[in-house]
């Protein structure tokens, strides 16, 4: 693990780096809650943005490379939405992480998608609500959330988050959007 978190600090600048350790102990704390091996929720967030600190054109080829089918919406927005594709696959071939549960939680960490393992709910979670995340709204009550009620603290980053990309005029991902219809008739 020690040395998976090393390699991690050579591929990203110093606040992705902060941000990657916030999620992999906030990841860890959920994972104690919701009887999850900690371990992975460790792997998970140390590598959920190992293809995060890439320049546009460099993970478009890499997602060529590594035959990542690539939508409209991903090819406008290459860093936000692909990296966490792209991450999955670096994961596997980069950074022997073999187990398919992490390699989900990665893949999905930024849209999410219905039907999620625990571990992905986890990391999805933890993504928005690590300590150093200070900027988005309801982030005490989804903090509280996250402990005794992750499908509702699920719910309300979905629905925070559709709201800021609609506020900032940015595209959205159809699949966030269908995460969060998924899980909001779970309710
Ligand atoms: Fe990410
Ligand atoms: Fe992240």
């Amino acid at each position: 693990m020690e040395d998976l978190r090393l390699v991690i600090k050579h591929v990203q600048d110093a606040s992705r780096y902060e941000h990657t350790l916030g999620v992999a102990y906030t990841a860890a704390c959920l994972a104690g809650v919701y009887g999850i091996d900690t371990r992975k929720a460790i792997r998970a967030g140390l590598l959920h943005d190992c293809a995060k600190c890439m320049s546009d054109l460099e993970t478009i080829s890499l997602c060529k490379e590594y035959g990542i089918a690539i939508s409209e919406v991903e090819m406008r927005n290459p860093s936000a939405l692909l990296h966490a594709k792209l991450g999955a696959k670096l994961a596997f071939d980069k950074y022997n992480e073999k187990d398919e549960d992490v390699l989900a939680a990665i893949e999905y960490h930024t849209t999410g998608r219905t039907d999620m393992s625990m571990l992905e709910k986890i990391v999805f979670v933890a993504d928005y609500m690590e300590p150093g995340r200070d900027k988005a709204p309801n982030l005490y009550e989804i903090r509280k959330l996250a402990f005794h009620d992750i499908d509702k603290a699920l719910v309300t980053i979905l629905q925070d988050t559709l709201e800021y990309l609609s506020c900032k005029n940015k595209e959205i991902d159809p699949a966030t959007k269908r995460t969060l219809e998924y899980y909001s008739e779970q309710q």
